[in-house]
This record gives C-alpha cells, sequence and structure tokens, in this order.
C-alpha cells in the first residue's frame, strides 16, 4: 500500500500536537501521526497484540471505538509510528488526560498500551513514542506524567525519563 500522508486521513486530534522534535529525531523511512479513523486497515490490532491479548472486534466496532474517543477533545491522544514504505504501522502509545479538581484543577496525563511491533523492537521507537506523549502531556498543562509497567520493563522507562514511585493496584472484574 502507498504511503497516505496526514492531510488525506481523518485524525483523531491535530498532528501539529506532536513535538516537532521528536518528529526529526525518526529516520526518513518513519513517519509519527495521530491515529487516523481508517487504521485498523493498517496493522493497529496487530502491533497492540505484542503487548496482550487482543481480541478483534471487526472494523465497524474499531471505527465507532476511534469516534468515542474523538468525541471527548483534549483527552486521548493515541499515536502511531507508520512505515511509510508499507503504510503499516510498527509502533502505538497513548496518554490519556485526566482533569481534575485539585492542585488548582490541574490535570495528569496516562500513558498506556506502549507496543513496538517485533521486527522493530530496539531501535529507539519506544524512547519516541513515550517522548512525544511525555511531550503532549507537558504541553496540555499536566503537572506530571504516569504509568504502570512490569518490573522487566523498569530500565526502559528509566531511560525514558522516568523514576518509580508508589505501587500499583489492581482489581479485576
Ligand atoms: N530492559 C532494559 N532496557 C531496555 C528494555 C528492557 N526491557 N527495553 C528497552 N530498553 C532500553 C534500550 O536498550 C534502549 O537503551 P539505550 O538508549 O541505552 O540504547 C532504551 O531502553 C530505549 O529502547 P527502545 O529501542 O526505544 O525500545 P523499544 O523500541 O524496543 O520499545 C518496548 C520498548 C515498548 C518495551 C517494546 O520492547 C515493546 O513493545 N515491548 C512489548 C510490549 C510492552 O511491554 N509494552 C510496554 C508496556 S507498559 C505500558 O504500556 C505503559
Amino acid at each position: 500500500m502507498p504511503f497516505t500522508p496526514d492531510v488525506e486521513l481523518d485524525l483523531l486530534f491535530p498532528a501539529d500536537q506532536i513535538p516537532i522534535d521528536v518528529r526529526k529525531q525518526l529516520p526518513a523511512e518513519l513517519h509519527i501521526r495521530p491515529l487516523a479513523s481508517t487504521d485498523y486497515r493498517r496493522n493497529h490490532l496487530s502491533v497492540l497484540s505484542v503487548l496482550t491479548v487482543v481480541t478483534d472486534p471487526g472494523e465497524s466496532a474499531w471505527r465507532a471505538q476511534f469516534e468515542t474517543l474523538r468525541a471527548t477533545p483534549r483527552t486521548y491522544y493515541s499515536i502511531v509510528i507508520v512505515d511509510k514504505a508499507s503504510d503499516r504501522i510498527v509502533a502505538v502509545g497513548t496518554v490519556f488526560i485526566e482533569h481534575k479538581f485539585l492542585r488548582g484543577l490541574g490535570c495528569v496525563g496516562h500513558i498506556e498500551d506502549i507496543a513496538v511491533d517485533k521486527s522493530q523492537q530496539g531501535k529507539k521507537l519506544g524512547l519516541r513514542i513515550i517522548h512525544a506523549l511525555t511531550g503532549i502531556s507537558e504541553n496540555s498543562g499536566c503537572y506530571k506524567t504516569i504509568l504502570n509497567c512490569s518490573d522487566s520493563n523498569i530500565p526502559f522507562y528509566e531511560k525514558c525519563g522516568f523514576q518509580k514511585k508508589e505501587n500499583e493496584m489492581a482489581k479485576y472484574a
């Protein structure tokens, strides 16, 4: 499939919210942009499946979920890195902006669902995704950006500038 430029896509949020310095650090054959309404066809779920179990809901349900995220502006920022040669997604990540009543109506960025296709791991794409999401969070006015991860991923997030703090609690339904 030929590479689809941003102007031909229906994006989740304006592309200029992705920090320019992260764009410049990517190799020429890769492109970073917001998630697009047609990304179901560009490998989105199979890249996510390197992270955890992904059940394919079908394209129309995927598209409905995309519209749910977009219906709440300034909140859901999902980004992708695309391999221009194939027009396929090779890395994904999201930051969710939580709007609080404390800290003078402050907000917090929650980084979620970071995944790099196995064939592209170890090439700094995870680092670029985290820097882009942290930039979006900070430019949104968040006083902190947080995430949960396994012990084995702690060194990766430390390389991205994060520090271990407190504990995660979970209750599955
Ligand atoms: N242990 C130690 N160091 C690591 C690890 C690790 N598990 N992963 C990466 N690093 C280091 C790299 O060596 C590199 O160090 P350097 O700058 O000294 O060379 C630095 O971290 C940056 O690594 P990247 O090349 O950017 O890592 P990559 O593109 O492979 O992305 C990621 C890392 C996202 C963990 C990827 O391997 C992946 O998708 N794994 C499977 C899914 C997953 O675990 N996702 C994260 C879940 S947590 C969440 O979503 C909030």
